[in-house]
Parts: C-alpha cells; structure tokens; sequence
C-alpha cells in the first residue's frame, strides 16, 4: 500500500533574474489586466447571480480584479443535495483512486497552477510573493501529499484475529455531508478544509470567506482538472449566518470542518447543540480558532535572535497568522539591547504593495480589519499604560496599510497584551530577570488562547521549566524559533483552549476525524 514517500515542497526564491520570478510577474500582470466573473460550483453547474460582488485588492481600493456572484439560501440547499447526490458513487470508489486524484492536484498546485494560486493570493489577500509561495503553493502541496500518506496508514491499520475468526475495520465516510468554512488568511488552509475530508470519501459544502474567493476559485479549478468528480466539493458563496441556518437544519449534516475566530466557532457549536436531535449521527465538529501568541525570553536568552523572531513572528503576513507572535515577555537585563535590534530591524521593513517583490509589508484584508485594529492602536495611545515605540501611523486612503506597531505595556494585562487584534501589533511586558516563574505565570494566565507560544533561553534548566510550566498553554511550542511557520509533516499545527479543537491540520489525527469506523467480525 505504499504511496509515493511525501517531502516537503521546496521554497522557490523568486530572485532577481529567476525564471518563477518571470512567471509569477507575467501572471500578475494577465490577472490585472483582466476582469473575472467567478462563479458558484455546485455539482456539475457554474452558477451565477445578479447579486455580483466587486473584489478589490486590499492594497489598491482603485482596481477592480473582479467580481464574485453572490448566492443565498437556495444555493446552499443545492450544494447540500449535489453533495448527497454524489456521495454513494464517491464513497465506493476505491481509496487509491481518490488518493490519485488529490496526488494529482498537487502536482498541479506545484506545476501549472503555481504562478496562478501565488498571484491569486498576492492580489486578493495582499501577501507579498514568499508569504504567498510558503502558503498557497508549499503549504498546499505539503497538505495534500501528506495527507495521502496518513490516509494510507488509516486504511491499513488493521485489529489483530485469532483461530477461526477474521477481525475487520472499515473506515466509512461519515453518514451526510461535511460543511467546511474557512478564513481569508491561508489559501492552504481554505484548500485544505474541503479537501481533508473528501480525502476520506466524505461530500462537501465549502463555504470560503470572501477576501479569499479568488484564489479559492483557482482551487476549484485544480479540484476539477485533478478529477473531483462534480458535487464531491461544492463551493457557494453565501453570507455566512445564511448558510448556517439551512447547513445547522439539515438532517443530514455530518461534521463541520471550521478555522476562523473563537466567537464564531462558539457560536457554531451552539447553535449545533440546539439543534442536535435533528441529525442521524453527532456531528464532528473540528475547528482551529483565535490565538494570542506569545514569546517569553529567559535573562540567558540571545538577544539578537530573540529580535528577529519578534519581528518576523509578529509582522509576517501584517500579523494575520493565526500563529503570529502577539505579546512578549523580555527579562530587563536584555531589554536594551533587545529593543535597540528591534527598532533597527523595524526601520528596515518597507510597507507597499506586494506586487512590488522589495515590499516586506503589505495592507492589512479589510476595512473591518483596518478599522478593529487601527482602534487598539488608538487605545496605546490613549492609554497611560502603554507606549508606543515604533509604527502607531495607519492610513487607508489608498489601501489598508497600517504600520508595524511595537507597544510596551506597563501594565500585563493591558488590552492588547491580552486580546487577539490579528494584525501588526506586538505588546511587549518587560519584567524583573529574577522573575521568570512569575512571568511563566502571566503567559499562561494573561490570555485565554492556547495556539502558539516560543521561549527564548539559553538555560536548559529555564527551558525545561517553561516547557512544563506552560504545558497547556500552547499547542504548537517553539523552543528558540519564532511561534509561526509550522511546515505539514514536520510540526503538526494546532491549539486547545480557545484556540480550537487541536486536531492538527495536515496530521492523521485530522483525517481520522472524516471517518466512521465500522468493526466487523466474521467466524469460521
Ligand atoms: P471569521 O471567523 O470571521 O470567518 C471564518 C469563516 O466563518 C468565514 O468563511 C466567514 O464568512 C464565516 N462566518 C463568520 N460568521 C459566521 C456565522 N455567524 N455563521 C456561519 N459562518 C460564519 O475568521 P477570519 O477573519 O476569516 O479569520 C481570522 C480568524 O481565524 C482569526 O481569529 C485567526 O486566529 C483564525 N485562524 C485560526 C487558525 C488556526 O489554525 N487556529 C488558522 C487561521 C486563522
Ligand atoms: N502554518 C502556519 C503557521 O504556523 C499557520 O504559521
């Protein structure tokens, strides 16, 4: 049963000069030059509407990249009876031949599709061309690939049988469909969502958000041309609460496959407990939500390493990962050279547009995003227990751009060492060196979030403490690394608390969740 042995997609670099550098250009220049109508799948129908919708870059409010034709309930009612339609004929096709169809997508994604997915998620999501290629392309490939290898282990575990009888697992599809509803912020993780559990012979209702419909679209596209076959994966582009009310109603809802904010994952899961009794089974519910990351450093701590992985951890991807390094604890003995480091890498990051490759920075997804996030750099401002120290300026007159903004708290539990913003700001809490348990304990204690978290040290003994001390803390602890980047295969990615349900994206634990085992005994 051995599929072919996954490895982790290799970064390209989009140097000067590079061939994917030329393509990737080219691509953003046919994508501008063009305006697309995208269309709803479900089954075999490209649906449109007369309610269109315009997508914008969110670093140039004047172009026009297109227009996205918006759905309502009906849609999703259609999308939910393609899904059951094709469910049975997808079920009973063997494992291998829907493991060759999504080996097939992402030699896809790595081949003619990459330009197209990278500029996608450059354009639409204003991701500058390695935060684009690390996701939309690296990520993408990794999930998929990896994916295949766990679903094979999964379809060969096997229980033991004794004399005159045979054991049998059977790793059914849940009865139903899967919704799955994704974040504008990694097309990977969109692309995954629905893919995860067709993998597993599971039908999908796919819901994106709509900052991410364009590069979404692209993945529909591959789903397609890799031999989806049509209603396996349906997308609709529907106002979330709407396709709610018709998906939460339905007997024959199956699981939810959710990454986005806490409050509406907990809101989803209520509303699915009011409705439980309507179901034929207890529906899976798997979602990776919200985080407030941090980064703790010990007196030992290397200053200089320690400033880079602040500054990349926080402001990669304008700090809209869901792993970006959000508060962080410095000792006081390292604290004047840790800041001057951070100030200098600070004066070198260059914020514009990431269709220019120079541009580190980028604009933030939208104006609810602009607005929440411009209104915590406000209260810095306001406040006499927060100064900032860098950035603090925003303007959206031409595009969503708000500058890298560095706070130092006086105060731990001020607002925003405390509450997930999900966008360039980092509040950092400087404390007496002597004080590091009692800086464990604000970590653990400041924030209800538990998704990522780093200790910088160079004490083994102050690592081992903090690794224990902040065992609940963090599903995903990095030890002298900044608290974002996780690669499929390598660091399975996930987080308890409030930042969701833990089953690691890209892991077999993951998949196992798309299936419903059945054991079977046979006697002699
Ligand atoms: P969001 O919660 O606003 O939206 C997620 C999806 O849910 C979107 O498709 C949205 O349209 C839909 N939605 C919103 N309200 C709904 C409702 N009432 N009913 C049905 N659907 C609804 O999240 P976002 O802004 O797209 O993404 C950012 C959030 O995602 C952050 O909180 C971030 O931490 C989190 N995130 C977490 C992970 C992780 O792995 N833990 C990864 C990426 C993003
Ligand atoms: N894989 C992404 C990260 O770890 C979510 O930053």
């Amino acid at each position: 049963y051995a599929v072919p042995v996954p490895e982790n997609e290799p970064v390209l670099s989009y140097a000067p000069g590079s061939p994917e550098k030329a393509e990737l250009k080219a691509e953003l220049k046919a994508m501008r030059g063009k305006k697309i109508d995208v269309p709803m799948y479900i089954g075999s129908e490209l649906v449109t509407t007369e309610n269109k919708k315009r997508m914008a870059p969110p670093h140039d409010h004047k172009h026009t990249l297109g227009h996205f034709n918006y759905g309502d309930a009906s849609h999703v009612e259609q999308a939910i009876n393609a899904a059951m339609g094709a469910k049975q004929a997808w079920a009973e096709l063997s494992w291998e031949h829907r493991a060759s169809i999504f080996l097939k997508a992402a030699d896809l994604v790595a081949g003619p599709y990459r330009a197209k997915i990278n500029a996608s998620t450059m354009l639409a999501q204003s991701k500058n061309p390695f935060q684009a290629e690390i996701d939309a392309a690296c990520e993408y490939i990794d999930f998929l690939k990896f994916n295949v290898d766990f679903m094979t282990q999964i379809y060969a575990e096997q229980p033991e049988s004794a004399p005159g009888m045979w054991n049998r697992l059977e790793h059914r599809p849940l009865e139903g469909f899967v919704f799955a509803l994704t974040p504008f912020n990694f097309t990977s993780i969109a692309g995954n969502l629905p893919a995860a559990p067709a993998m597993m012979g599971n039908t999908v209702v796919w819901k994106p958000a709509e900052s991410q419909v364009y590069s979404a679209q692209i993945l529909m596209e591959i789903f397609r041309e890799a031999g989806v076959p049509d209603g396996v994966i349906n997308m609709v582009y529907v106002d979330g609460p709407v396709a709610g009310e018709v998906v939460f109603n339905h007997k024959d809802f199956g699981g939810l496959h959710f990454t986005g904010s806490t409050g509406v994952f907990q809101h989803l899961w209520k509303t699915i407990g009011e409705n439980i009794s309507k179901y034929k089974s207890y529906p899976r519910i798997v979602g990776e939500t919200g985080g407030k990351d941090f980064i703790i450093a010990h007196k030992s701590a290397d200053a200089k390493a320690l400033a880079t992985a602040i500054t990349r951890g926080a402001f990669e991807f304008q700090g809209q990962k869901c792993s970006a390094a959000s508060r962080a604890y410095i000792p006081d003995n390292i604290w004047k050279e840790v800041k001057d480091y951070i100030i200098e890498d600070h004066k070198s990051i260059k914020m514009g547009s990431p269709e220019d490759f120079t541009n580190f920075f980028n604009a933030v997804i939208d104006e609810k995003a602009f607005d929440k996030i411009s209104k915590y750099i406000d209260a810095a401002k306001e406040s006499n227990m927060a100064e900032i120290i860098a950035g603090g300026n925003y303007d959206k007159s031409e595009g969503y751009f708000i500058q890298p903004t560095i706070i130092v708290a006086k105060d731990p539990m001020f607002t925003t060492m405390c509450e997930e913003i999900f966008g360039p700001v980092i509040t950092i809490y400087v404390y007496q060196a002597e004080r590091f348990e009692e800086a464990l304990e604000l970590v653990d204690s400041t924030s209800p979030y538990a998704l990522t978290g780093a200790i910088f040290s160079q004490d083994r003994y102050a690592i081992e403490l903090a690794t224990k001390k902040l065992v609940n803390a963090a599903g995903n602890f990095y030890i002298n690394d900044k608290p974002t980047g996780a690669v499929v295969g390598q660091q399975p990615f996930g987080g308890s608390r409030a930042s969701g349900t833990n089953d690691k994206a890209g892991s077999m634990l993951n998949l196992l969740r798309w299936v419903s085992p059945r054991t079977i005994k046979e006697t002699f």
